[in-house]
């Protein structure tokens, strides 16, 4: 599928939000033009951070509104291990999507089960040194991707190139399964190589640093806007 075709969504990271006003951040941000929350959750065992829990999610909740009074979706990225209960109560405190880390589960496709039974889009994350294969049976129960293009647990990382060839191939994965997946990036995306990343196959790109770093959200979100329109 080209480029063009494809819905694009940019999805903030709140890890690199103000946290002591996180409700206003989510807020500016989806005035300034973004399209999802993206909600990063660490554990500090499975990644070497600790971030927050679903009490944040449900206080932020009221929050992730669009200029017009739409529901913007929160996006939740578990980096945690075990998966399955965490995943249950962010569903509880009203997550739209939640991804995990199948080698963070011991079994993934229970988890996967459990994250639509509780009415919730389910994601596959997948690390920098993290193969595919988890897809080769997983990829028709699922409803997006994650390509990690840094190493999980802090925002502000390089963007690892070698995601790039991971995206396309999840991208063939995706096009030759036919199902409507999204196909997420999320580290080190910025401006000047958000382009590149539509061009390997992704459609939906977590930035953290490059938009809350900045004075001007609505600026740096028109900016990524641009760059996926040349
Ligand atoms: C993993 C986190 C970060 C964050 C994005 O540690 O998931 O990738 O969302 O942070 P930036 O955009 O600053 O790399
Ligand atoms: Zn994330």
């Amino acid at each position: 599928m080209s480029t063009q075709a494809r819905t694009f969504r940019i999805a903030p990271s709140i890890l690199s939000a103000d946290f002591a006003r996180l409700g206003e951040e989510v807020r500016q941000v989806l005035a300034a033009g973004a399209d999802w929350i993206h909600f990063d959750v660490m554990d500090n065992h499975y990644v070497p951070n600790l971030t927050f829990g679903p009490m944040v999610c449900q206080a932020l909740g009221p929050h992730a509104r669009t200029p017009g009074g739409q529901v913007a979706p929160i996006d939740v990225h578990l980096m945690v291990r075990p998966v399955d209960a965490l995943a249950q109560a962010f569903a509880r405190a009203g997550a739209d999507c939640i991804s995990f880390h199948p080698d963070a589960s011991a079994h993934a496709h229970r988890s996967v089960q459990a994250i639509h039974a509780a009415g919730c889009k389910a994601g596959l994350a997948f690390n920098p040194a993290q193969p595919l294969d988890a897809l080769d049976w997983l990829i028709d129960d699922i409803d997006l991707i994650l390509i990690m293009s840094v190493n999980p647990g802090f925002g502000g990382q390089s963007f690892i190139e070698s995601a790039l060839r991971k995206i396309e191939q999840a991208r063939q994965r995706i096009d030759a399964c036919g199902k409507d997946i999204r196909l997420q990036v999320d580290g080190g995306i910025k401006p000047d190589n958000i382009r590149r990343v539509a061009d390997a196959g992704a459609d939906t790109f977590v930035a953290g640093s490059a938009i809350f770093g900045q004075p001007d959200y609505a600026a740096v979100i028109a900016s990524m806007r641009a760059a996926l329109r040349q």
